[in-house]
């Protein structure tokens, strides 16, 4: 059983990872942290909350992080992406309410799991940071750490160079990028290929034993049409979050290079991730996803979402 406690912004792809948490009985998600990113940290926070309960799971912890980066006071969002409130077009009844955990929840996970707990980061990097820097005793706790974020030498998303999680708060990636242990990245070189179809949505849809499938066709749809217009040609929507929880469990889903990776924090590169890639370069601790099996990628998303 993987123990995940997982720090999103969702979002329409960190929401899909989040389902795919509550429905992989392979998986124990102990807790969800939510930041700004894709959206607020406030509306990713009840939409963290509304999957939950939609779960009947409202005993996860939700704890809310940090509501914008170190280094900017204002953040952009996301909406034409992620829908107005990050769930595409839909919208969480008015009336839904739901409970808030101390960030200090955070201390506590990492104590009663400790080598057994896995830190899945899917969003802007400056909760995390923040952990590191108030829990360095616990930190080192954590059995393994596993970061959505990069692009190395391909291109970005958020700019040329950069990805957009790496792009929202360099500094805090950076500092994640050197100081955790055991740390594997899913930058765009892999989750760029992870593409969940139109033909693969509509069976998810039809499968009545998934609570969230009434959620699946709107949700898709609204993101397919911000990524047709991004990537023209492009046969599907590539869900960044949900490889990067699938690869806890299935590992070799991907192909790794093992080099420790830099994040430029500022600068016309701002954001932009690299590795010293020339032939004699010292090889680094940190794994680093750079390709993906793609057709045993769509077997385990339809293993879990079918329930088959
Ligand atoms: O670049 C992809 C990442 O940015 C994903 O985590 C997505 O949710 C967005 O935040
Ligand atoms: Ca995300």
């Amino acid at each position: 059983m993987k123990k995940i406690l997982l720090f999103c912004d969702p979002g329409i792809d960190d929401s899909v990872a989040i389902m795919y948490s509550l429905l992989d009985p392979e998986i124990e998600l102990v807790g969800i942290v939510t930041s700004y990113g894709n959206l607020t940290m406030e509306q990713a926070t009840a939409n963290a909350a509304y999957l939950l309960q939609l779960a009947g799971k409202t005993d996860i912890p939700v704890i809310r992080g940090a509501s914008k980066p170190v280094q900017e006071e204002a953040i952009t969002i996301y909406p034409g992406i992620h829908g107005p409130d990050g769930l595409g077009p839909i919208e969480i009844p008015e009336e839904f309410q739901y409970q808030i955990y101390p960030f200090d929840t955070i201390r506590y996970l990492i104590e009663k799991y400790k080598d057994e707990l896995i830190i899945v980061d899917t969003g802007r990097s400056t909760t995390l940071a923040t952990v590191f820097i108030l829990y360095p005793d616990q930190v080192k706790m954590v059995n393994s750490y596993y970061v959505m974020g990069g692009a190395f030498f391909v291109p970005g998303n958020a700019t040329a160079l950069a990805e957009a999680n790496f792009y929202g708060d360099p500094t805090s990636s950076n500092f994640i990028v050197k100081t955790a242990h055991n740390l594997t990245i899913t930058p765009l070189n892999a989750t760029q290929k992870a593409i969940l179809t139109q033909d693969i949505i509509d069976a998810v849809s039809k499968n009545k034993n998934n609570v969230f499938a009434p959620l699946m066709d709107p949700i898709f749809k609204y993101y397919y049409e911000f990524y047709k217009k991004s990537v023209p040609g492009i046969p599907g929507a590539p869900f960044h979050d949900l490889l990067t929880v699938m690869v806890v469990k299935n590992p070799s889903l991907v192909d790794y290079i093992h080099y420790d990776a830099t994040v430029i924090e500022s600068s016309e590169a701002k954001g932009m991730s690299y590795i010293d890639y020339r032939p004699t370069s010292k090889k680094g601790k940190t794994k680093i996803a750079v390709n993906l099996r793609y057709e045993e990628f769509v077997k385990e998303f339809n293993k879990v979402m079918l329930q088959e």
